[in-house]
C-alpha cells in the first residue's frame, strides 16, 4: 500500500494505492463500515481487481496496470436522499471534461453513466449510496478507464480504450490527477448550486439524444427517441405511444 495526495484538493486529499484488492469499491465499503473511516475525498486505487464490478452484477474486467480503477469516498448529505442521480451527472460530467479535452468531442454519456466513444464504452461508474435512515451518509463512487490496454475478451463487446483511440500510450497518473481535479471542481460545483447547469450540461452529452433508435423492454423491441433525463435520473423517451419514463433496469439499449 502506498499513499500520496494531490494537493489542494477535496477529491484526491489521500490516495491509497493498492497492488491487488477484490473491488475498490468493495474496499471503501468495509472502510465506512469501521468506527473511524478514511476521510472524505479519499482515493482507493488499485493496479489489480480480481472481483471487479460493474452495474446490473456485471464484472469489470480490466487487464492489471493497464488501466484506472479507482474510488472516491464523497458524503454528498447536502442532497436530498431524491436527488442521488445528481451526483451520477456530476461524476459522468466531469469524465466526459477530461475526455473531451485528451480525445476530442466523440464522447458522450450514455445514460446512466457509461462513457461512450464513437458507440464504443471506454469506461463505466458505479456509484454505490450508504443511506442511513433518512440521511444520505456516504458515496461510494468506482470508476474504470480503459487507458492502454488494446486487446479485450472477445465476450466483451463494443470496448475500446484511450489507447486504441488516440495510438498512443497514456500516463495512469497523470490521466487520474486530471480526472481527480475535474470530478473536484463538478463536485463542488454540485455543492454550490450548479444542479441545473450540470442537468443541462449532461442532456446536451447524452447518447443518441434526439435520434431514432431501437430500445428494447421486457422483450419487446420498440423505436424511440432519447429526448432527456428527469430529475431523478428516469430516461425520457419519445415513443409511437407518447412521452414514457424508464428506470434503470428496465431498458436495454440495441
Ligand atoms: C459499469 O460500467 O458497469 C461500471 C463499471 C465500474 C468499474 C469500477 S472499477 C473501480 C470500481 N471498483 C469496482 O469493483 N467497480 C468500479
Amino acid at each position: 500500500m502506498q499513499n500520496k495526495t494531490i494537493s489542494g484538493l477535496f477529491v484526491g486529499q489521500n490516495i491509497v494505492s493498492l497492488k491487488r484488492v477484490d473491488s475498490t469499491n468493495d474496499y471503501l465499503k468495509k472502510q465506512v463500515a469501521n468506527s473511524k473511516p478514511v476521510p472524505e475525498g479519499t482515493v482507493i486505487l488499485a493496479e489489480e481487481q480480481f472481483a471487479g464490478r460493474g452495474q446490473f452484477d456485471n464484472k469489470w474486467l480490466s487487464q492489471p496496470g493497464q488501466n484506472l480503477t479507482f474510488s472516491i469516498l464523497l458524503s454528498p448529505s447536502f442532497l436530498p436522499i431524491s436527488q442521488q442521480f445528481s451526483l451520477n451527472i456530476a461524476i459522468s460530467l466531469a469524465i466526459n471534461d477530461v475526455l473531451c479535452s485528451f480525445i476530442g468531442s466523440g464522447c458522450e454519456i450514455k445514460w446512466p453513466n457509461d462513457i461512450i466513444f464513437d458507440d464504443r464504452k471506454l469506461g463505466g461508474v458505479l456509484i454505490e449510496n450508504i443511506i442511513r435512515g433518512t440521511n444520505w451518509k456516504y458515496s461510494i463512487v468506482g470508476i474504470g478507464l480503459n487507458l492502454n490496454q488494446t486487446s479485450f475478451p472477445a465476450s466483451i463487446k463494443n470496448i475500446t480504450s484511450m489507447a486504441l483511440i488516440a495510438e498512443k500510450e497514456w500516463t495512469l497518473n497523470d490521466v487520474l490527477a486530471h480526472l481527480l481535479t475535474a470530478i473536484d471542481r463538478r463536485y463542488s460545483q454540485l455543492k454550490n448550486g450548479g444542479l441545473v447547469l450540470q442537468r443541462q450540461e449532461y442532456r446536451a452529452k447524452l447518447y443518441r439524444l434526439n435520434t431514432l433508435a431501437v430500445f428494447e423492454r421486457e422483450g419487446v423491441r420498440f423505436d424511440a427517441e432519447i429526448i432527456g433525463v428527469t430529475e431523478t435520473g428516469l430516461l425520457e423517451l419519445k415513443t409511437a405511444d407518447g412521452v414514457r419514463c424508464f428506470g434503470l433496469k428496465e431498458l436495454k439499449y440495441i
